[in-house]
C-alpha cells in the first residue's frame, strides 16, 4: 500500500509541478527484426547506452529486438507512421518504400571486400544514397555492417547447379529473387520472423544469410548442409522518422548525432568477429556440415549469377550500380 501511495504522490508531484514535466525523457523506440545478440542487436544496446549517458538523461532509448513490436513491412509504416522512431532495415528492404536503388547492395559479388564495401557505404555513394530517403520522411542516420552471406539447404550446395528446383527464401528483394532465379532455385519472399518456422515446416528447403543471424533463429538446427559462399552482403541503414528527428531540441541532435558515430564505429569492429564466432558455434553444434568451396567452385558460382547485373542494372539505376563498381574496383 506504502508503494501505491508513493507511486500516487509521485505522480502528482509530476502533475503539479511544470518543471518536472518539462523533464520528461524524450523516447525513441528503435525497433528491429534480429537477436540481441547480433552485430545490429549488439550496435543498438550499444546506441541506447551512448545515447542516454550524452544527452545526460534527456533522451530515453528503448529498444525491441526479435520483431517484438514490427515484423519487416510493418516497421517502415509505424517509422513513417511515427508509431516508433527508429529502424535499422537491411539495405535489401527498401523497395516498398520506393528507393530501389539501395538493392544494388543485394548484387552478387559487388562488394570484393568489407574496404571496398565502406568506400561505398562512407563515402560520396552512401552519403547521396541516404538522402533519397528524405522525400519519404525519413532521415538516414548510418549504415552498419552484418557481413557476407551463406547460403544453407538440406542437401549440399556445391555447384549452382545444386540449387536448382530448391525453394530459399530471400528477403524481399527483386534482385535476391532474380538471383535465385538465374541459379535455377525458386525464391519465396518472407519476413524474418517466419524464416526459422518455415524451415522446420519444410514451406522452404534453403535459405541464405549471414551466420550471425542463421545461428540467433537457430536455423542452422533445420539445416544439414551449409555453404560459405559469401556470394552476397547484407548490411543495414540506421533510419529515423525526419519529423521527430527535425523537431529535437539542435543540442539533443547533435549529441544524438554523436552517440550514433561511436555506435556505428562500434559496430564495425564486431561485426566480422559476430559471424566468425557463429559460423564456428554452428560447425560445433554439430547439425550443419559447413562446406567451404574450392576456387573453381567459386568461379562458377561467380559465373552463374553475372547475368544478374544486366537484368536488374535498369531497376536498381544504371548509374549508381556503376558508380559502385568504379569505387570497389
Ligand atoms: C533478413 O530478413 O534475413 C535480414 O534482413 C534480417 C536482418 O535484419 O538482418
Amino acid at each position: 500500500l506504502a508503494a501505491v501511495l508513493l507511486a500516487a504522490l509521485a505522480g502528482a508531484a509530476l502533475v503539479a509541478s511544470p518543471g518536472a514535466r518539462a523533464q520528461a525523457p524524450i523516447v525513441i523506440k528503435f525497433s528491429h527484426v534480429v537477436a540481441p545478440d547480433t552485430p545490429k542487436g549488439r550496435a543498438a544496446e550499444r546506441f541506447k547506452l551512448l545515447a542516454e549517458q550524452m544527452t545526460r538523461g534527456r533522451v530515453k532509448v528503448e529498444v525491441y529486438p526479435n520483431s517484438q513490436l514490427y515484423r519487416d513491412r510493418e516497421e517502415l509504416e509505424a517509422l513513417q507512421l511515427g508509431a516508433v522512431q527508429m529502424l535499422a532495415p537491411s539495405l535489401a528492404k527498401f523497395s516498398p518504400l520506393g528507393v530501389k536503388e539501395f538493392e544494388a547492395f543485394d548484387l552478387p559479388y559487388i562488394f570484393p571486400s568489407k574496404a571496398a564495401l565502406y568506400a561505398v557505404t562512407e563515402g560520396r555513394i552512401g552519403r547521396s544514397l541516404l538522402r533519397k530517403l528524405e522525400p519519404k520522411g525519413i532521415t538516414g542516420l548510418a549504415y552498419w555492417d552484418n557481413g557476407f552471406k551463406v547460403m544453407s539447404a538440406n542437401k549440399p550446395l556445391l555447384q549452382p547447379s545444386d540449387l536448382r528446383g530448391v525453394r530459399m527464401r530471400i528477403q524481399a528483394s527483386k534482385v535476391l529473387d532474380v538471383q535465385m532465379r538465374t541459379l535455377g532455385a525458386q525464391p519465396v519472399a518472407l519476413a524474418f520472423s517466419e524464416t526459422t518456422p518455415a524451415l522446420r515446416d519444410g514451406v522452404v528447403e534453403g535459405t541464405e544469410n549471414t551466420p550471425s543471424n542463421m545461428y540467433t533463429q537457430r536455423m542452422h538446427e533445420t539445416q544439414r548442409h551449409l555453404t560459405v559462399s559469401n556470394h552476397g552482403y547484407l548490411g543495414y541503414a540506421v533510419i529515423v522518422n525526419k519529423k521527430f528527428w527535425d523537431g529535437l531540441p539542435a543540442g539533443i541532435r547533435r549529441n544524438l548525432e554523436r552517440a550514433m558515430r561511436e555506435a556505428t564505429a562500434y559496430e564495425k569492429t564486431i561485426a566480422q568477429r559476430t559471424n566468425e564466432a557463429a559460423l564456428e558455434a554452428i560447425r560445433r553444434a554439430g547439425t550443419t556440415t559447413v562446406h567451404t568451396l574450392t576456387p573453381q567452385q567459386q568461379a562458377e558460382w561467380r559465373r552463374a549469377m553475372q547475368p544478374v547485373y544486366a537484368q536488374m542494372e535498369e531497376r536498381i539505376g544504371k548509374d549508381v550500380v556503376q558508380a559502385i563498381r568504379r569505387q570497389v574496383a
